[in-house]
């Protein structure tokens, strides 16, 4: 009798397996709204939401359970939310794979898997990685700092010319790390507009799924076009610098596909970060002034924002390619598992008052470019924007305050990298007028 009760609720839940993953593959087709989907328990959507700033309390409350959590999913899917655990996933590659193909393979996800070093594991993961580095020591990116500052400098200007509250999203945040990955890669000037208006557009989660969508595959268009022109004339920027050094080993697709993914690295996430952390500022005049201060204090600053902050809330998903136990919970092969890097940075066990944003703590060891052979690979280039961004513009405009009520700010909702939709400021009167500044 045992035996047919056991084969009967097997039967059953292996159905309810396959049923849910037949739904999860059709929604990934067709597309659907998360936030008004009721059959998506709340747990689920807990490491993709916010409270303002903050990780959602659901979050906390889960890791108090412990720092991992079996998701009520269909598929089996583990939530890592203690700092140690997410270490131990994100360092190992031998047992975790950043591999797309997998989703398909579990039916999990329909699309086709996208290019670029988050997807991929090693030998392709190293062989595209070790091609990007050299491009990203602080020696190469030092070349890009008087060109980031006046970039920062450029917008501050076009801002001060604006009548009324400006929106520092469209008009500071979303520009300056755009026109910033312009420099990196070598995009000429004359088609740097039209870059900013792609790359704003394929994040435009607010608008139409299509417009984002044609914008990626415009974008992938561009950048094939752009590595042709550059195999013909190499300029300085870092396509020219690997037309010139893998321009053989190397084709268009894979070139382009480098530049592509450092566009979705690097332009969100870092524009996020200036929105956010600018928006935490002006809620806390002490930070204001600790952002006035010199290098160390700025670049301490820098790093507990981001700690806070953690835009980038879920790191890559990975699959268990072994069993493997993660803080005494065992993840069988096959398992997804899900690192929430916003709830890891406030873990209490490593960070004392988690919450808070302390300037002189020493955040540096935090998870907010993850960990391990996937650490962002930008994560230099993003400090050098904040800590030429954040200073600026508070120097600038030291009078600037928040032009609506908190509670009229419209964060995104459910999101993998967080951020707001609009930051409307008033700048008050700036330390100098734009004429001024321009005269030097
Ligand atoms: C504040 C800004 C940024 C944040 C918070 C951030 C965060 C992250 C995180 C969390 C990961 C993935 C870790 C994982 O799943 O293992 C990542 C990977 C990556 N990031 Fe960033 N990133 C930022 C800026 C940039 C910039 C400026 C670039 C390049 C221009 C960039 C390019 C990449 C790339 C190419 C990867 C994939 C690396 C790999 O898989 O080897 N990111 N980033």
């Amino acid at each position: 009798m045992r035996d047919v009760l056991h084969s009967a609720t097997t039967v059953r839940s292996r159905v309810t397996e396959w049923m849910g993953r037949r739904l999860l593959a059709r929604l990934s087709r067709t597309g659907f709204d998360l936030e008004s989907s009721w059959f998506v328990p709340s747990r689920v959507m807990a490491p993709l939401r916010r409270n303002g700033l903050d990780p959602v309390p659901e979050l906390a409350r889960m890791h108090a359970a412990g720092p991992i959590t079996r998701l009520p999913l269909p598929v089996t899917v583990w939530l890592v939310t203690g700092y140690d655990a997410a270490k131990r996933v994100l360092v190992d590659a031998e047992s975790f794979s950043n591999d797309f193909s997998h989703f398909k393979e579990l039916g999990v996800f329909s699309a086709e898997a996208p290019g670029g070093l988050g997807f991929s594991d090693p030998p392709e993961h190293t062989r595209l990685r070790k091609v990007l580095t050299p491009e990203f020591t602080m020696r190469r990116l030092s070349r890009l700092v008087p060109r980031i500052e006046t970039i920062v400098a450029d917008q501050l200007d076009i801002m001060s010319m604006k009548d009324g509250p400006v929106d520092l999203v469209e008009d500071f945040a979303l520009p300056v790390p755009a026109l910033t990955i312009c420099e990196l890669l070598g995009v000429p000037a004359s088609e740097r507009e039209e870059f900013q208006r792609r790359s704003v557009a394929r994040f435009d989660l607010g608008g139409a799924a299509t417009a984002s969508l044609s914008a990626v595959s415009e974008s992938i268009v561009y950048f094939r076009e752009l590595v042709r022109a550059q195999r013909l004339a190499p300029t300085d920027g870092l396509l020219g610098e690997l037309v010139r050094k893998h321009g053989d080993e190397l084709d268009d697709d894979e070139l382009a596909g480098l530049a592509d993914g450092l566009v979705t690295g690097g332009f969100e996430t870092t524009a996020s970060m200036i929105s956010l952390g600018t928006l935490a500022m002006l809620r806390s005049p002490d930070l204001m002034d600790h952002v006035r201060g010199d290098e160390e204090a700025v670049s301490g600053l820098v790093d507990e924002l981001l700690r806070h902050l953690t835009v980038v809330q879920v790191a890559f998903l990975r699959v268990a390619r072994r069993d493997v136990d993660i803080a005494g919970t065992k993840v069988r092969a096959g398992d997804i598992v899900a690192c929430s890097l916003s709830q890891a940075n406030r873990d209490p066990s490593v960070y004392g008052a988690p919450d808070d944003i302390c300037p002189e703590r020493s955040a540096g060891q935090h998870l907010a470019f993850g960990y391990g052979a996937h650490r962002c690979i930008g994560a230099e280039l993003a400090k050098m924007e904040l800590r030429i961004a954040y200073p600026a513009l508070a120097k600038r405009f030291p009078r600037m305050r928040l032009a609506v009520e908190p509670g009229a700010l419209s964060f995104r909702k459910l999101s993998i990298v967080y951020g707001l939709h609009s930051l409307p400021v008033d700048l008050g009167s700036p330390t100098r007028s734009a004429e001024e500044h321009l005269l030097g």
